[in-house]
């Protein structure tokens, strides 16, 4: 099949790339020649495993191209996906929907022959029937232009392997025209559906609703371990151990229990915030009003953190050197936005601390966002002459850490570990102070 893509950043570039490997014909759209120039050399604008080869790879077997001409993507497919951000709006919490907007004004125009047009990012409820009535007033071919809902689920670092091998297909359709865009669909997931991924097929509205109720769930159950995190704290039990013990319920479940720091990053803070202000606007904010505890309880794990390296360096941040390893907002990306890990630093810092940032790949991003922190090459660099050394994301390399290979770095040795991911009793056997989050 032909497909295209509008946006090229984490969701639509690793988009662009899968639906080639699958066998499609793609071109990737965006606005900005920068972005475009790069992925056009084989060159990814992001870290995200195993994307860079596989646009190498289909690059090369011709299936794969990008460009910043909406001309030239409404003439190349009539299957063309939308992947561009929905970031919240400044002082609001609400999403901003003016790329959404922007994409769709400039392609309708353009679209002179029937053609589907299926949307990918994640908005509020009810964008998706005005966005239609927006692109059958504007289009040449008016209501021979479709449009489908496909919300995404792949996560940053796993992104390759979630969209090749979803865990299931959501896609809401029109409900007074069954038939065309869902069999579109299932020719372009055909694969997956080879594979037995369950196809979810409903209207537009669940659809929407399915990506803004997944995330808002991930939230509370992060922030549901976190504040029992607080409990154990209180008490003196070990939040590791519990959480482990309530995975075994099937009815629970281990994944995405892991207490420590809290969420961050592009997706799960907006997320909730816009679900929030949507149901608002719907006269139903009391049905959310449970989610504005779960950001309360993430944005306490921060402040944590600042007490406990605080507690660690004797009671004052003022003149002390903290080793911050880790800065993107999880381990295997360098995205930084809305980062626990970045927060941290810059609180610790206003506190008077200075503050070494490390992190395997997120140096570039965190240094735009962050430039008045000092940013080190490696562990051992970051944590020469520390009074305290802060794990602030779980990259595998800090986890593998031993305590004597920092020993003779530091200045005192005291580690906090805001991820929970190192063991205590090692750390401890060692002679090392070892402060967890709600263990
Ligand atoms: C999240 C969802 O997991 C995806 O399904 C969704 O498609 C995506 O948002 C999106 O809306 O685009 P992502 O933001 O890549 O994916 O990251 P997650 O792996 O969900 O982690 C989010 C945050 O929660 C990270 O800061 C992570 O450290 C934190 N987290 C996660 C915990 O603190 N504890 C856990 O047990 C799990």
């Amino acid at each position: 099949m032909r497909l295209t893509v509008f946006g090229t950043g984490y969701l639509g570039a690793t988009h662009a790339v899968c639906m080639a490997e699958l066998g499609h014909d793609v071109l990737g759209v965006d606005i900005d020649a920068d972005k475009i120039a790069a992925l056009t050399r084989g060159q990814v604008p992001f870290h995200e495993p195993g994307l860079p080869e596989m646009l190498a790879s289909n690059l090369a077997s011709g299936r794969l191209g990008f460009t910043t001409s909406y001309r030239e993507a409404a003439d190349f497919a009539d299957v063309h996906f939308l992947a561009v951000g929905t970031p919240q709006k400044k002082g609001e919490y609400a999403a901003d929907l003016r790329h959404v907007h922007s994409v769709v004004d400039t392609l309708a125009p353009l679209l002179v022959e029937s053609a589907l047009v299926v949307g990918k990012s994640t908005v509020p409820v009810g964008t998706a029937a005005e966005l239609r009535r927006r692109i059958c007033a504007t289009a040449p071919a008016g209501d021979a232009v479709e449009l489908a809902w496909n919300p995404e689920f792949l996560r940053e670092g796993h992104a390759v392997q979630d969209t090749l091998h979803p865990d299931r297909l959501v896609v809401g359709v029109d409900r007074d025209r069954p038939g065309r865009a869902e069999r579109i669909l299932r020719q372009v997931y055909a694969q997956s559906l080879r594979e037995d991924t369950p196809f979810v097929l409903t209207d537009l509205a669940t659809a929407e609703l399915v990506k803004g109720a997944a995330n808002a769930f991930l939230a509370t159950k992060v922030s549901f371990i976190n504040a029992v995190a607080e409990i154990c704290e209180a008490a003196g039990a070990d939040v590791t151990v519990l959480a482990d013990a309530l995975g075994h319920d099937a009815r629970i479940g281990r994944r995405y229990l892991n207490a420590g720091l809290g969420f961050g990053g592009g997706c799960l803070p907006k997320d909730i915030r816009a679900f929030m202000a949507r149901a608002g606007e719907l006269g139903v904010d009391q049905a959310l009003s449970f989610l504005r505890e779960v950001d309360n309880i993430n944005m306490r794990r921060r402040s944590k953190v600042v007490q406990l390296v605080t507690a660690a360096c004797g009671g004052s941040l003022l003149g002390v050197n903290v080793a911050v390893l880790g800065a993107a907002f999880k381990p295997e990306s360098d995205d930084v936005r809305d980062s626990p890990a970045l927060n941290v630093a810059g609180m610790m810092q206003l506190h008077g601390a200075t503050v070494t940032v490390y992190d395997p790949e997120a140096t570039a991003n965190s240094r735009r966002v962050f430039p008045t922190l000092d940013y080190a090459t490696s562990t051992s660099e970051a944590c020469d002459n520390a009074d305290a050394i802060l794990i602030a994301t779980e990259w595998n390399e800090f986890r593998a850490l031993r305590p004597e290979d920092l020993a003779a770095l530091v200045r005192s040795r005291s580690i906090v570990d805001a991820r929970n991911c190192l063991d205590p009793a090692q750390w401890r056997d060692a002679g090392w102070t070892y402060r967890g989050m709600g263990r």
